[in-house]
This record gives structure tokens, sequence and C-alpha cells, in this order.
């Protein structure tokens, strides 16, 4: 892995000084440390830092099985979840699928679409007609087991699969991805038999990809586990507290972004040049936004898809307020070859391009856009990976995750808890009648 994934921190050197970065270094080598003997904050939701070499073949080969299973009997896989119980897998799934894979006919594997992730009534009523007369499964994700979204859309696919099936054989469609041993997901499994997987108890749900949580969406999907795996184990290597600071990049990112944010930018926009990282971007704000963002604190992350938002947001990046700096997640090789055909006529005045691949000129757009946004007062972080893999993916995962802990102690906050998610939570059951939340609802609907 050494040096496959690179960060260059160049285009933030006329925004913070070296001693400003050097400054900060003692603290990132602290949090690195804290991480792995377990001393900082949330240090009993730590199980995700030697969880990828912690996976065994047998939990590979259980959840390649279950895949398979799936696989064999659906021609859609409906899997619930939200936040951390979602996001890792679309992540990969959108970023390795083809771009209109949903479109493909002669599929080798299911569709997976994704539910339970809002509330939106239209959304499940579409899902329930799209469903009818394909053969569906379905994977439900829930760490705690509670949370509202997952389950109402829960209760309206199991009914639907029981319909469609019969209770006995509706069992074999639906597998469950839980707590060991708490929450109302767990109880139902129990009930009603089916195929469960084990969420550890010291991963939180933004951490939680490399466990049956994203893993067998992702095999459901088609893609490889093993590498994606295998990537983040490598990965694993190169950020261990005996790797020096000059060559660990996850203490260089999470440096250069606590400077910055020390002087002044307060948001951080991840940026892609290949639709399908998308939702590597979503992923990447909850795992930040949900770590960093407490008592007052934590960079905003924001993300923007270019060259499409160079048309919408760029305009604000180029010229607004100055208060952003951007993380470039760059492909250095696209995985095909494409490129531009001449014009006889040439009244678009491309044929200059004729020739080139599509990629080279993403590319000049990519470093363009850069020179420009640091003109316009945009630090940039660039980081760059080989290709879009399951492999890279892996690596670019822990990475972010490492990144994110050793960046949340810098900031001195809890990255593993996430107390203002419950805000909203209650007020919807007080405003819903949930019992026990009387006066709360009566005091809410006098506001409203
Ligand atoms: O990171 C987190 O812990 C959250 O985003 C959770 O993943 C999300 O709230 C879903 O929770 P659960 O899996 O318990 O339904």
């Amino acid at each position: 892995m050494l040096n496959e994934i690179k960060i260059n921190l160049q285009n933030i050197q006329q925004f913070v000084s070296k001693s400003e970065l050097e400054a900060l270094k003692p603290a990132a080598i602290d949090a690195l440390n804290k991480l792995h003997d377990k001393s900082g904050k949330g240090n009993d939701f730590l199980g995700w830092v030697n969880l990828p070499e912690s996976i065994s073949d047998a939990d590979l080969q259980d959840i390649e099985q279950t895949a398979y299973h799936l696989s064999s009997i659906s021609e859609v896989v409906v899997v619930i979840g939200i936040g951390g119980s979602y996001l890792g897998s679309k992540a990969v799934i959108d970023a390795l699928s083809n771009s209109f894979d949903s479109l493909l006919n002669n599929r080798k594997n299911p569709l997976v679409v994704f539910a339970g992730h809002q509330l939106s009534e239209d959304y499940l009523h579409d899902l329930l007609e799209m469903m009818k007369g394909r053969s569906v499964s379905c994977i439900i994700i829930s760490k705690s087991g509670t949370t509202t979204e997952p389950a109402v859309a829960f209760r309206i696919v199991k009914n639907y699969i029981e319909e469609v099936y019969g209770k006995a054989d509706a069992k074999k469609r639906i597998v469950a991805i839980t707590d060991q041993s708490k929450g109302a997901l767990k109880q139902m499994s129990t009930k009603e038999g089916y195929k469960t997987f084990v969420i550890p108890d010291d991963v939180g749900g933004r951490f939680s990809v490399l466990t049956p949580v994203g893993l067998l969406p992702i095999a459901v999907a088609g893609f490889d586990i093993r590498k994606l795996v295998k990537g983040a184990v490598d990965m694993g290597k190169d950020l261990m507290p005996n790797v020096p600071y000059e060559g660990n990049i996850c203490m260089q990112y999470a440096v250069a972004r606590n400077a910055l944010y020390r002087k002044g930018k307060k948001v951080e926009i991840m940026v892609n040049y290949n639709p399908k990282l998308h939702f590597l971007t979503e992923w990447w704000k909850q795992l930040y936004g949900e770590s960093e963002g407490k008592e007052g604190k934590g960079i905003f992350p924001a993300g923007v898809d270019f060259t499409t938002d160079l048309h919408s947001m760029g305009q604000y990046i180029q010229d607004g307020e100055r208060m952003l700096f951007e993380t470039v997640i760059s492909v250095k090789n696209a995985n095909s070859k494409l490129t531009i055909p001449s014009d006889e006529e040439n009244l678009d005045q491309l044929n200059f391009m004729a020739g080139k691949r599509i990629g080279e000129v993403n590319k000049m757009a990519e470093l363009g856009t850069m020179l420009a946004h640091v003109d316009g007062g945009v630090p940039n972080i660039h980081i760059e990976f080989p290709e879009i893999n399951e492999y890279y993916l892996g690596a670019l995962i822990y990475f972010f995750e490492k990144a994110c802990g050793v960046s949340g102690y810098i900031l001195d906050v809890n990255p593993f808890d996430q107390p203002g998610v419950e805000a909203y939570k209650k007020n919807m059951f007080a405003l819903l009648g949930k019992p026990g939340y009387e006066q709360q609802g009566a005091d809410l609907k006098k506001r409203l």
C-alpha cells in the first residue's frame, strides 16, 4: 500500500504556516496513540481500529454464503437502514457499479436498493410498486434495533414479503444485522428465526462499514469483500502509531484540517470528479459531521460533484465567503478508455482535444479548478488514489476512519458519540403522541 494513496498539502501552504502545522503534530501523535491504547474519550467504541485484521475467513465465508443465497432467490434485495447502517454499503456499491446499473439486462446479481433512510411515504409506495412481480429479499440493519426510519420501512417490506411468500418462506428472505443481545430487532429476529449477523458492541454505526453492515450488501451486489477488507488491512499497517508522521497520512490529514479550522476555515468541501463517488462523500459527511460536530465545535463537512457543481456551487466556492477549504478525492486512472472524436466541421472548436481521453480533460478541469480556487482563497488538500476498485475503497474507508478519530481527539471532543441526534427524535415522538411524551408534545404543539 505504501505511497499508493497520496496526500498533497502543497496548496494549503499559503493559508497555514509550517509552524502552525508543526504545532499540531504532538496532538496528532498523542491522538493516534490514544486510539491504540484506548485511553481517549469514547474508548468503549474503538472496535473499528483493529477490525479489518480481525475479520476471519469464517466470517467472510458466512457473509458470502448468505449473499449467494439471497442472490440466488432475488432480483431485488432491499437494504433497510439509516446513517451508518446504510451509507457505507451505498458508497461502495455506487462506486463500483455501472452508472446505469438499474437499467442493465442480464444481471448476474440482484439489484440492491435502499429503504429506511428517510420517512417519505411516496418513496415507500414506489418501492412497493417496484417490488411487484419481482422476486425480493430484504436485509434489515439497525444496531440499536429501535431506530424509527428503518423500523417503519421494515414493517412495510416484511408485510409485503410475508404476503407474497407466506410467513414460513419469508424467513428465508429476511436477514437481520443488529446488536448481539439488545433491541427490538434482535428480539424479533430470534422470535421469527431470521438469519442474523452481529454488529460488535464496540463498533459505532458510522464506523461499521467493514462489519456485516457494509459487507453483506456489498457482497450481494456482486463485489469482492475480501479485496475490500485487504485494502483496509494494508492501509491499517501504514497508519500505525509507529509509522512516523512524515509517512502517516491519517495524522497529516487530521493536522491539516484542524490547522485550517483554527484559521477560520470552518467548512470542508469534499470534491470528486466522478459521480460514482457521490456517496463516498455522503458517507464521509456522516463520519466527520457526526463525529466532530458537538460542543459548539467542528468543521462542517459539505460535498460537491465536479465538474457538475462547478456550474452551481462553483461560483460560491470561487468568490463567496472565505470560510471554506476543499479536499479533493482524485482518482488517478479511469477504469475505462474513451477518447474524444474528431469532427470535420469543428463548429464547437474542440478538435484541439480530438484523440485525448475524456479522463485527461477531466484531469485538466481538476487541476485548473484547484489553482483557480486556491487563487480565490480556498485552501486545497489533495488525496489521490490509483483507481476505483474494492481494494482502494477499503483502504480509503479505513484511512478516513482513522483520520477522523485522530482529528476528533485533536479537536478535543468524543468522536464516537452522537448525543445531538436525540433531540429531533424526542420531538418527533412527542408530536406523534408516543406514551410518556404527552407534556412535551403539548408544549411543542403550542409553538407550531
Ligand atoms: O453513526 C451512528 O451511530 C448513527 O448514524 C447510526 O448509524 C444511525 O443512527 C442508525 O442507527 P441504528 O443502526 O441503531 O438504527
